[in-house]
């Protein structure tokens, strides 16, 4: 058998997607037991929206497939980048889900060499039946056509026979990479729907946002619709990235992408929308790193992060005051723990109103002191923004809230089909929502921040409950605000209602009195608190399409919503923005604009200076304004191991600075699971601990084990800085990943297609975790091993790791110890662990070679100011091994680094020269180590500034 070849290809459609609601009035009323006054409580049932069964669980649904006519192409026109075509109903309009749209465009576009754009709208325009939405300019990056007559590797064919097809084809392989030939397209004003063969066992990935294996399997619907529903497991979460990729090795055909439900099904793809419309990209590759690249430079390449944001975070719902955060920096301290940013979370705000400091714990004055000395201490501060402006009680003067004013008089905020104020309910209370398609609502979040920036000089920004969550349907807050500030339907983490937390698993051994005590406590809270039972004669309501008429609250093809109706738990999709455009055509925008609208205003706070964010709702795209945490997870182990995929997942959907809630969001942890999970997090570039509101505390000092591990792991974080921030450089430049999958580095090996256990980190580095309770050891691959291509280096014992004879390796992995692997081949430029970044910046540099089986390696590095967008000033450094010579060349771009070099240690030498040579010239004997056993040279004692000059050389 011959070397396998790998075909890559994917592609991304970019649609429009939809929303509900009505306004609800609360019926009861009861005080919250926690308010330090009496607070109406909303009702659970402002929350409750008309039942509706999706449509592929509804054993009533119509198959479009067979109701419906299809179209026909005519009236092609030759463009300069490729062709349009008229598409016209094939036959009777079928109206399944909505009305027929009879007259269509069809516009195929070489954008690029290695981009091909098909897209369906509309031919009328304003028609009263159609459902065109355009993505307005300037919310996403639209890719257009940069080049005319380009020469590509991607042939698109059509034909009429039996109804309008399309396939997409590799020309110099022939391969069908996407057909839509023998299904028809379905094209109404709430429903489009269209399909792709795809070849057995397809490997597939993307589809994100979503708590899933790393590869998607062919039994998987993926539903957009940006929910505020935790990390759960299979269902849509916050962000919506219609992009997959998808992989063959061998031989083998392709894709597809888009909108509210994607059904992956053993052969195929198919899309159904409830709105917008076809938007296809296609990216040639035929690499996954040139997939990459190519959907990135067209959405957005990833944002350069602050070097100081690659430190360690610790974060939790549930710090109350500056002397706690003080606190928090005294402990790092004292137990040799680093720590670079302290972050706060709605605990820092004033009855939960962005831009607001509690004056309790949080005031500004005593804020100022604490800020001033935290920075000066090379630290930093994060607290949270919420996506929702609490509306003031209209009859209580003291209520007053000048951001909400401010905003309202510019009118940034969303409104009601009626004009009037869309009101929802979130932690303050009732709360208008940021209108970002208004004339005002940019000019006046920059505003509030460059005002806050004031009282509070933060650092960066979390953005949080941005799909964009609201606690009830509908505008239920119109007609109450004299009741305001009001108490949400649900108790709030912590409050005495709330049943005990769960512990995770392996607790119950590690831990057995403290976890029957739990477990005890658990099932009394259940007994007295049973589960509703679901009724087995639940009646669906179900929406009959109405000529012409759109019901963008129940749309007629209801998707698979983890929420059920698509106003719960959300803004309701007639809520309107000032330009008349509905939530249901801009939903699963709305989390990406208040990105962009935060980028620019820290833009404005900080001039010249990389913002920082991390935001919860994303879009294609938004990697270029934010980065991204993994949401509300859970301290058990499954949340830790999914942190792995949805990493790669963020990888390859252009948001590398990704995280999750090391040891866990939701319930208690425990020590076992937060030593791994420090460890683990360790190696992901966005690393902090976040904790939830109620649970027991968890930071890395609270348990003896967990200090060690974490300062094990931190300490090779902090070495690798250079690298991890060189990595960033190229992903931020050329759309490089950061975390990396198996099958990406590996691509001639399918048995990695599924792998997502273990990652790399750049080329270089494997991480391979425990991600189960009580082990001691765990199960990983070294790849490229057993066909003798690769060779591993154990982080720890800088000794090659011995050929396995099989291809799974049992590794001693004891608790503590995350085993780390260099790839053979790598240069790794390495400065000293600290306890900040800053600390670590100014100390000396080593080198690091670890050789492969050829005795070569390479590697490069990025430095500049770490915090400019543009910095006038940089250095690169080149490194190449080969015939037993390092060699290193350095291109000064203006930024000077002058720390020394320390050592240089190389890893797989078989023997020496006499002499070890550093520029040439000798190295004293006593400046060397070479150890024959372990393989491993080290030289010392240099004396230079290691990136002064422009080369330097060492043989040996
Ligand atoms: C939801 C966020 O996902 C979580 O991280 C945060 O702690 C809570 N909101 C409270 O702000």
């Amino acid at each position: 058998m011959g070397t396998p070849r790998i075909w890559t290809k994917a592609f991304v459609g970019l649609v429009s997607f939809c929303a509900i609601g009505q306004a609800q009035t609360p019926t009861s009323s009861t005080t919250s037991s926690t308010s330090t006054s009496a607070q109406f409580t909303v009702p659970a049932s402002a929350n409750s929206a008309l039942p509706v069964i999706p449509n592929i669980k509804d054993p009533l649904a119509v198959d479009a497939q067979a109701e419906c006519p299809g179209y026909i192409a005519s009236n092609i026109q030759q463009t300069s980048s490729g062709f349009t075509a008229s598409l016209s109903l094939a036959g009777d309009a079928c109206n399944v889900y909505g009305t027929d749209i009879e007259a269509l465009e069809l516009t195929v576009e070489y954008q690029t060499a290695d981009r091909l754009h098909v897209a369906v709208q509309p031919t009328y325009l304003g028609a009263t039946n159609e459902s065109y939405y355009l993505i307005p300019e300037g919310i996403v990056a639209k890719p257009d056509v940069e080049q005319s007559n380009v020469v590509s590797d991607l042939e698109f064919s059509w034909s009429n026979k039996p109804s309008f097809g399309f396939e997409v084809t590799r020309k110099s392989t022939k391969d069908v990479l996407f057909s839509t030939k023998g299904k028809k397209l379905v094209y109404e004003n709430q429903f489009i729907e269209f399909a792709s063969s795809l070849p057995e066992n397809y490997n597939l990935y993307g589809l994100g946002e979503t708590v899933h294996g790393f590869r998607l399997g062919n039994n998987y619907t993926k539903t957009y619709y940006n929910a505020d529903a935790g990390a759960t497991i299979d269902v849509n979460v916050y962000g919506t990235h219609p992009f997959y990729m998808e992989t063959r090795y061998f031989t083998e055909n392709p894709d597809g992408s888009l909108s509210p439900d994607i059904l992956l099904e053993p052969e195929s793809i198919t899309y159904r929308a409830i709105g917008g419309s076809i938007d296809l990209y296609f990216f040639q590759g035929p690499t996954q790193p040139e997939v990459t690249s190519s959907y990135l430079k067209a959405v957005g390449l990833p944002a350069m992060q602050q070097y100081w944001t690659f430190g360690f975070h610790q974060c939790r719902w549930g710090y109350k005051s500056w002397s706690d955060l003080q606190d928090i920096v005294d402990n790092h301290v004292k137990f040799g723990i680093p720590l670079e940013t302290l972050w706060t979370d709605i605990d820092w705000m004033l009855r939960y109103r962005d831009f607001n400091n509690n004056p309790v714990g949080f005031d500004t004055a005593t804020g100022k002191s604490f800020l001033q000395r935290l920075h000066d201490g090379g630290r930093h501060y994060v607290p949270i923004f919420d996506a929702a402006i609490y509306i003031p009680n209209p009859s209580d003067p003291s209520d007053a809230y000048p951001t909400f004013e401010r905003g309202n008089q510019t009118g940034s905020f969303m409104q009601n089909p009626d004009g009037s104020l869309y009101i929802g309910d979130v932690w303050p209370g009732y709360t208008v929502f940021p209108d970002w398609l208004s004339q005002g609502a940019e000019a006046w979040w920059t505003k509030e921040f460059l005002l806050y920036y004031q009282d509070t000089p933060f650092d960066g920004a979390w953005v949080d409950m941005s799909e964009v969550s609201s606690f009830c349907v509908g505008s239920c807050g119109s007609g109450n605000l004299t009741l305001n500030p009001v108490h949400p339907w649900f108790p709030l983490p912590g409050e005495s209602s709330n049943p005990v937390l769960y512990y995770p698993e392996g607790f119950n051994v590690t831990n057995s009195t403290e976890a029957a005590a739990a477990s005890a406590a658990i099932a009394s809270f259940s007994s007295a608190y049973p589960e509703p039972t679901a009724s087995s004669t639940v009646s669906y309501f179900r929406t009959t399409p109405t000529a012409g008429v759109r019901d963008v609250n129940y749309p007629p093809y209801v998707i698979n919503n983890v929420q059920g109706a698509l106003g719960r738990s959300a803004m309701s999709p007639n809520a309107t923005h000032a330009d008349g455009t509905l939530e249901y055509d801009m939903h699963n925008l709305w989390g990406h604009s208040i990105l962009k609208a935060t980028y620019n205003a820290l833009s404005a706070v900080f001039t010249g200076i990389r913002p920082f964010i991390i935001g919860r709702s994303t879009f294609a795209g938004s990697g270029s304004f934010a980065g991204h945490w993994g949401g509300d997870n859970w301290s058990n182990w499954p949340s830790m191991a999914f942190s792995i995929p949805q990493a790669l997942q963020m990888s390859l959907l252009g948001i590398p600075m990704f995280g999750s809630d090391t040891c866990g969001f939701a319930d208690n942890t425990d020590m076992e699971l937060c030593n791994r999970w420090m460890q683990l997090s360790a190696f992901f570039p966005f690393y902090r601990n976040h904790n939830i509101l109620g649970a027991i505390s968890q930071e890395a000092y609270r348990w003896a084990s967990v200090i060690d591990a974490s300062k094990t792991a931190m300490s090779i974080r902090y070495q690798l800085l250079p690298y991890m921030y060189t990595l960033f450089y190229h992903a931020h430049t050329t759309g490089d990943t950061v975390m990396r999958a198996l099958a990406w580095e590996f691509p001639n090996d399918p048995s990695l297609a599924s792998a997502d256990r273990q990652f790399m980190l750049g080329p270089s580095i494997l991480v391979t975790p425990v991600l189960e309770p009580l082990a001691t050891t765990v199960n990983g691959v070294f790849p490229g091993l057993i066909e003798g291509t690769e060779k591993w280096y154990d982080w720890y014992n800088n000794t090659a790791v011995p050929v396995p004879a099989q291809a799974n390796t049992t590794i001693g992995a004891p608790l503590g110890h995350i085993p780390v692997y260099v790839r053979g081949g790598s240069v790794l430029p390495l400065q000293q662990t600290a306890l900040t970044t800053r600390d670590a910046r100014t100390s000396p540099w080593d080198v690091l070679v670890a050789l492969d089986k050829n005795g070569n390696a390479k590697g490069d590095l990025y430095l500049d100011d770490g915090v400019s967008v543009q910095p006038d000033a940089t250095l690169t450094v080149q490194f190449a091994v080969q015939d037993r010579k390092l060699d290193t060349v350095i291109s000064h771009g203006g930024w000077i680094d002058g720390n020394s070099l320390q050592n240089i240690t190389i890893w797989g030498v078989d023997g020496i020269d006499s002499a070890v040579k550093f520029n040439g010239r000798n190295v004293s004997s006593s400046n060397v180590m070479f150890d024959s056993d372990k393989h491993t040279l080290v030289v010392f004692g240099f004396n230079v500034s290691a990136w002064a000059g422009n080369q330097w050389t060492l043989e040996w």
